[in-house]
């Protein structure tokens, strides 16, 4: 039986299809190389990882799927990419912990609350947060060298639907550009890098989960993320403190970095 939805996604990707070959009117070589790179493509997810989701971020597709499922209600956190390096069993952690593990880099605390979208705090919300290193690289990308996931952890929220840690500030970083998307990439001339951020997942029970990043304000990259993924209301100040009592009453003894 023809699935109604399946015609109408057929018949539109055929048109879209032929009016695209149409304007550029591809030499036969041409035509040739576009099959062999999708062929690479997806010979590339055989591997380890999934080249069609990095190209459907680096087309700005991912986002634009992302847009037209999450309308965001007003006085709401916008939304943006997942991304790849999202673990679904992190380690639960309390308010207060480090989960830097042994990472090395400038220490950072977050600061945070989660609220409806009319602005009362949600208490018991589960908050999934993870980041890169100083150098840009997530822990699942460097497990053999570390021995363990780090700069990732599973909070909730307290009775005033609060959460805070310690970490390390993470840096930019670029997507991985050795395959067919660097490949296009290059050929567009178009650098593989987004800016700084850490990402949240924050779900509780009869609430739409949101799946967003908090950008770090000044990066170079704001204004060229290769997956489009910023968003003017998702970036934030990260205050450099002097060593001294921290927001959350310790005692520090170098600066740290103050994320809220
Ligand atoms: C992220 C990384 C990617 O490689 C990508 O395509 C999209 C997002 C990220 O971790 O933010
Ligand atoms: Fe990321």
């Amino acid at each position: 039986a023809t699935d109604p939805r399946i015609k109408q996604v057929s018949e539109a990707l055929v048109r879209h299809l032929h009016a695209f070959v149409r304007e550029i009117r591809p030499t036969q070589k041409e035509w040739e190389y576009g099959i062999d790179f999708l062929t690479r493509t997806g010979h590339m997810c055989d591997d380890k990882r999934q080249e069609f989701i990095l190209l459907s971020d680096a087309l700005g597709v991912s986002m634009l799927v992302d847009a037209i499922n999450h309308p965001v209600p007003d006085g709401a956190t916008e939304t943006t990419v997942l991304g790849p390096f999202f673990v679904q069993a992190a380690p639960e952690k309390q308010n207060g912990d480090d989960i830097s593990g042994p990472m090395e880099g400038d220490p950072m605390i977050v600061t945070g609350s989660v609220s409806t979208a009319d602005g009362k705090p949600l208490a018991g919300a589960v908050v999934d947060v993870w980041h890169s290193d100083n150098d840009g690289y997530y822990d699942v990308q460097q497990l053999d060298e570390i021995g363990e996931l780090a700069m990732r952890a599973r909070f909730h929220t307290d009775a005033n639907g609060r959460f805070h840690f310690w970490s390390i500030k993470p840096a930019a970083y670029p997507i991985p550009h050795d395959g067919p998307v660097g490949e296009m990439l290059e050929a567009q001339g178009r650098h593989p890098w987004r800016p700084a951020h850490v990402h949240f997942m924050i779900s509780a029970p009869g609430f739409e989960q949101l799946v967003t990043h908090v950008f770090v304000a000044g990066d170079k990259y704001l204004d060229s993320d290769v997956v489009f993924g910023v968003k003017d209301s998702l970036i934030h100040d990260f205050v450099r403190c002097p060593p001294g009592r921290a927001p959350d009453g310790r005692m520090v003894d170098n600066a740290y970095y103050h994320l809220t």
